[in-house]
Parts: C-alpha cells; sequence; structure tokens
C-alpha cells in the first residue's frame, strides 16, 4: 500500500524526498503489522507510529512555510487537511497496542494510506506551480 510512484512527483526535490520518507515509514509499519503476531513487535511499532508522527509534523510545517512564503491563496484550507491527519496520527499513537488492536492499527493505516497518497495527487499539486514560480 505504500508504495512510491512517479505520480506522486512534485518536481519540488525536498518535498518529494520528504513524501517519499513518509511513505518508507508507513511501508515499515505495514511489514511490521503484517509480520505476525509477535509481542515483540508491539513497542517497535509503536516507535515507528512516533516516528511517522514526528516526521509529518516536520513535513507538514516544511510545506506550510514553503506556501506561506510563496503567497499561495489555499494555504488555509490546505492547512485544514493536514490538521486532519495529524489528529488520527495522534489517535493512532494514543492507542494502546496489544494483539487485540493490530487490526484496528491495520485499518487505520489502510486509512492514512489512502489519505496520503489521495492528499499528494489532489491538493499538494495545487501549490507546485506557487512554490516553484517563487525563489528565496
Ligand atoms: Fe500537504
Amino acid at each position: 500500500m505504500f508504495k512510491w510512484s512517479e505520480n506522486y512527483k512534485t518536481g519540488i526535490e525536498r518535498i518529494d524526498e520528504q513524501h517519499k520518507k513518509l511513505i518508507e515509514i508507513g511501508a515499515k509499519l505495514e511489514d511490521m503489522l503484517y509480520a505476525g503476531d509477535s509481542l515483540d513487535y508491539y513497542d517497535y511499532i509503536l516507535e515507528t507510529i512516533n516516528e511517522l508522527k514526528d516526521y509529518t509534523d516536520y513535513h507538514f510545517n516544511y510545506e506550510e512555510k514553503r506556501m506561506r512564503d510563496s503567497g499561495y491563496p489555499d494555504l488555509e484550507e490546505h492547512r485544514m487537511e493536514h490538521l486532519y491527519f495529524v489528529k488520527r496520527i495522534d489517535k493512532l499513537a494514543m492507542q494502546d497496542i496489544d494483539s487485540q488492536q493490530i487490526s484496528v492499527i491495520s485499518e487505520a493505516l489502510d486509512f492514512l494510506a489512502r489519505w496520503l497518497f489521495s492528499h499528494i495527487l489532489n491538493s499538494d499539486m495545487k501549490y507546485v506551480d506557487y512554490l516553484k514560480r517563487y525563489t528565496d
């Protein structure tokens, strides 16, 4: 589910790098979830969810700064989408992970993957021209 494709390329190098990193973290999490029922995985899953949370925070701040600097008119609308994603990840990170909840987290991850790719394709692509025009 978490797999990079050329379709997701914005052509803005640092943002593409960050999107790739987010996809990598998602893929890592996905691999762990499907790796099995071992209790040993739970700490690592939680750690990776926190990594996803931290990196998302960094990435969204970066995007929002670039949008602000370039005078992108739909910044607020875009920010709301980021906020929605952050809340969803926060919820995920707050869950007690035990064997009963792996399937719940797996469902949440499916949702996050769909959100991320749809967000890149539909919302991130809209700021590309603005960001490219602005040079600092
Ligand atoms: Fe975005």
